[in-house]
């Protein structure tokens, strides 16, 4: 049985304060929700005070970036363990947005994601194509070689999240069909069976992430293959993701 995961990625918004009061007005509109896993990725600067603010709910808490390395000299980069320590059990890993601007490879990606395993930090691993491979029929040559690169040395994928976020869908308004989205995850859940077992491909949560919304959340979660959603814009506003997290399916 997957749990549906309703997980926000804040980006670069809102200051601590802003990201504290904002958790503080999530925690009290939702109460105790029970049959969906809530979370959210607040800035780094933000993450103790809303740790805080999030203490006596079970809304989760996930970093959006972290380097492989535990410690040592890398000039403004954050550890996982320093996540860990500020509560967080999730990190959002190979974000289109990281692979774009900051240059990370799939290489890269392997390697934190071995190190968010190895300190119990869950690893929402992000892959997608770009509007030209989708156009030249790329896109599940582009799947394949994600997950391929990015889980090379993994043996277990128990504790990893997948998200598919098609690069031309994140922030453009332009969301991928419910059916679009599906083919893709059947696909991931596939590619998934061959390199580690039915059960596992079974258990494994694959998100959908690109311009989710209030209005298409209840026809992408009645898709059997989408698991949950990681959603950017519309996370950032108290309306809007309190209606995505609560989804209809019927
Ligand atoms: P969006 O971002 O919902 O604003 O398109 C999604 C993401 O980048 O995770």
């Amino acid at each position: 049985m997957r749990i549906p995961l309703i997980a926000g990625n804040w980006k670069m918004n809102k200051k601590p304060s802003e990201a504290k009061e904002f958790a503080e007005q999530l925690k009290e509109a939702l109460g105790i929700k029970v049959n969906v896993e809530i979370l959210i990725c607040p800035p780094f600067t933000a993450l103790s005070q809303v740790a805080w603010m999030l203490r006596d709910s079970n809304i989760k808490l996930g970093g959006q970036n972290m380097h492989w390395e535990t410690k040592g000299a890398f000039t403004g980069e954050i550890s996982g363990e320093f996540l860990v320590e500020c509560g967080c059990q999730y990190v959002i890993l190979g974000h289109s947005e990281r692979r774009q601007y900051f240059g990370e490879t799939d290489e890269v990606v392997n390697k934190k994601i071995v190190t968010a395993l190895s300190l119990n930090l869950n690893p929402i691993f992000c892959i997608g194509e770009s509007l030209a491979e989708r156009e030249a029929n790329q896109t599940f040559v582009v799947i394949k070689k994600q997950l391929d690169g990015g889980l090379i040395n993994i043996t277990n994928i128990s504790n990893i999240v997948i998200a598919y976020e098609p690069v031309w869908a994140i922030g453009t308004g332009k969301t991928a069909t419910p059916e679009q989205a599906n083919e893709v995850h059947a696909f991931i859940r596939e590619t998934i069976t061959q390199k580690f077992g039915k059960d596992s491909a079974n258990d494994l949560r694959i998100l959908y992430g690109g311009s989710v919304t209030p209005e298409n959340i209840d026809s992408l979660m009645l898709q059997d293959g989408i698991d949950g959603v990681l959603v950017g814009g519309a996370s950032l506003k108290l309306e809007s993701f309190l209606r995505i997290i609560n989804f209809h399916t019927q």
